[in-house]
């Protein structure tokens, strides 16, 4: 069974949540290590696993939570292929709609572009925003939840989503 690294960052507390949500699930059929972006050394601590699932919030006009910003800087130098990795985030779809869970998108190209294969795309007809970095050819690339306007869609959301990923790890 491949091992899975789950690591997030989160300010208040919100995408913390939504990530023990999403390791108790994948837990069922993985083996997942979990932890805080605010707890890691540095980059090599992702790097060390070939299965990762990613989660941030948004914050500022679109950007990353701030546990991510110098291991996003230190991915200009990494080698991200031959891993699998699903991202996830949590954001504001009505006061930020229009940066709405942008933080994906920017981890998404740093990701592609360094030869990570990204998996749980997930359609975005079932959210209302203005518009999203985390939008790539139609699809967002991961999981968006906003647990501030839409709190009662977020059991179902991570639940279709784990099912999503789980066979793809
Ligand atoms: C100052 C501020 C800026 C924010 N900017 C964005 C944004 O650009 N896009 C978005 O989707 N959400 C935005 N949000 C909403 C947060 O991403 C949302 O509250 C999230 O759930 C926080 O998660 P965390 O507690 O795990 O950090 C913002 C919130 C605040 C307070």
């Amino acid at each position: 069974m491949a091992k899975i690294g789950l690591f997030y960052g989160s300010t208040s507390g919100f995408t913390e949540k939504v990530a023990e949500q999403i390791a108790e699930l994948l837990g069922k059929t993985h083996e997942v290590d979990l932890t805080s972006m605010e707890d890691i050394g540095d980059l090599d601590d992702l790097l060390e696993y070939d299965n990762l699932v990613l989660g941030s919030s948004t914050w500022g006009q679109g950007d990353l939570q701030n546990d991510w910003r110098d291991p996003y800087t230190e991915m200009d130098d990494a080698d991200f292929s031959g891993k699998t990795v699903a991202l996830f985030g949590t954001g504001d779809c009505d006061k930020h709609g229009e940066h709405f869970v942008s933080a994906l998108g920017h981890l998404y190209h740093k990701l592609t572009e360094r030869g990570a294969k990204v998996v749980g795309l997930v359609d975005p007809s079932g959210y209302t925003f203005e518009s999203s970095l985390a939008v790539v050819d139609g699809k967002f690339v991961g999981l968006p939840i906003d647990d501030i306007n839409e709190e009662e869609k977020t059991p179902a959301r991570i639940e279709a989503w784990v099912k999503q990923i789980e066979g793809a790890f």
